[in-house]
């Protein structure tokens, strides 16, 4: 679980259940102390969190606890955002770390509104997405999801957000996608009520014409992501939420007000998982639909494939300004583009020029600065068959695999995902 931790003294609970529902409300899952608590519980608390809130008051400022957990956060190197709860003039050990203090319980939104976007940093969401098909895209958000699980941060989520369910399909064979799915234990689960979180509903998957507004709890992550991968403390988590072709019923409906319930729904649920895991992947579809706006309005940061030619230069255009128009600038993700399937040898004309500014004015924006200096090798190893029985996780270069070549294409996923590690403000242990 990642949380955000709120240090508090004895004298603030009006303020702290505030805070702590105010967060809530904008997706930030919030931990206390109870003060009954032993401090070796409230420690675990405090190691598990992506960053913690101090009420500055006048009892928190004489707290040895608060003292403590302050100490141990910033050991941790987290994120600590002081705030004031009441007029008491500063003194002691916070006086120090809270000198340039701008947050009041008064003013609630700023805080949360700053509190969300660490949160965000720690917990970040990455779309693989260009409007072209066939570039690479499942193969990209799947194997870049692997290795970043296997060397940077240990717990990651795939979504296949693609009503083709590609993803979904080259990983599990189709009769327990079909299960799974015929249970919403998969994506339709994240934008509507259903069996997911109430076992006697009917399934939305079943009622193509009406959208659910009800409003949901997400499910646990148990309920709804399948696991590729042993779930332990040190191997960690790669799971995947199933897709499905019924998701497409959004595209197709007329029903504005429902519509904009489902997307809802559908950001709420992406917050939570947020807390659960260290990158949240979307594999996305590639038609412009509402499905591709949901997946921007969530994202921190847009992954966009893309090959050695001229067609790419479209795709990449079209994108760029699909993101403008679907996202306001407050909440507009960043945009990445790797190249996918170049030839090993030697950096074609092509990619030289784009690197070099050649095409930016073609494009309409900076694409050579977007670039990642990472580029995927065209090479068989990817075209992963599998056999039906195998082990999920067989078909990831990260973890399995033999033959000539494979090491290369092995470090450039290694390269490319050390470096989203750094494009998404991250420490990596590869690095
Ligand atoms: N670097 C690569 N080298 C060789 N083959 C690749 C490479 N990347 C992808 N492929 C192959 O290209 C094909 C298309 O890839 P993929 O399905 O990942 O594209 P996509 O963008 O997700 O497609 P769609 O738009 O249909 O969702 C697949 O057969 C895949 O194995
Ligand atoms: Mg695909």
């Amino acid at each position: 679980m990642s949380h955000a931790f709120i240090a508090h003294g004895a004298d603030q609970l009006d303020s702290l259940l505030k805070l702590h529902e105010a967060l809530r409300a904008a997706g930030v899952p919030a931990q206390y102390s109870d003060g009954e608590r032993r401090a070796d519980i409230d420690a675990a608390m405090i190691d598990a969190a992506s960053l913690m809130i101090v009420l500055v008051s006048y009892d928190s400022m004489r707290s040895s606890d608060v003292r403590s957990q302050i100490i141990r956060a910033k050991r941790n190197g987290m994120t600590i955002i002081p705030v004031r709860a009441d007029r008491a003039r500063l003194s002691g050990f916070i006086k120090e770390f809270a000198k340039d203090i701008v947050h009041s319980v008064e003013a609630l939104p700023p805080l949360v509104d700053a509190a969300q976007k660490v949160y965000r940093q720690v917990s970040p969401v990455v779309a693989v997405m260009n409007l072209k098909g066939g570039i690479g895209k499942t193969t990209i958000a799947s194997q870049l999801a692997a290795t970043y699980q296997a060397s940077v941060q240990n717990r990651v989520l795939l979504i296949d957000f693609d009503p083709q369910y590609n993803l979904t399909q080259l990983f599990f064979p189709g009769q327990q996608a079909d299960e799974a799915i015929a249970a919403d234990r998969s994506v339709i689960s994240l934008f509507e009520k259903s069996r997911a979180h109430q076992a006697d509903l009917t399934s939305p998957a079943d009622q193509w014409a009406t959208l659910s507004t009800t409003p949901f709890t997400p499910a646990p992550r148990a309920k709804i992501a399948h696991s590729l991968l042993g779930d332990t403390p040190t191997t960690g988590r790669l799971d995947i939420v199933f897709g499905q072709f019924e998701i497409s019923k959004y595209a197709f409906s007329t029903d504005t007000s429902g519509l904009e319930a489902v997307r809802a729904s559908f950001l709420r649920s992406i917050e939570y998982y947020r807390s659960q895991y260290d990158l949240i992947v979307l594999d996305t579809n590639p038609n412009a639909t509402f499905l591709t706006r949901c997946a921007l309005q969530a994202t921190d940061r847009v992954l966009a494939p893309m090959h050695t030619d001229i067609y790419s230069l479209r795709g990449v255009r079209l994108l760029n300004r699909v993101i403008n128009d679907q996202t306001t600038q407050d909440r507009r993700p960043e945009l990445s583009v790797l190249f996918n399937a170049v030839e090993r040898r030697e950096q074609s004309d092509f990619e030289a020029d784009t690197r070099n500014g050649v095409f930016n004015e073609q494009v309409g924006f900076d694409l050579s600065s977007k670039l990642m200096s990472a580029a995927i090798p065209k090479s068989r190893h990817f075209r992963i068959k599998g056999k039906e029985d195998d082990a999920p996780i067989k078909r990831l270069l990260a973890h399995h695999g033999r033959g000539g070549g494979l090491r290369q294409v092995r470090d450039s996923m290694l390269t490319a995902s050390v470096e989203l590690a750094t494009l998404l403000g991250k420490q990596s242990s590869a690095s």
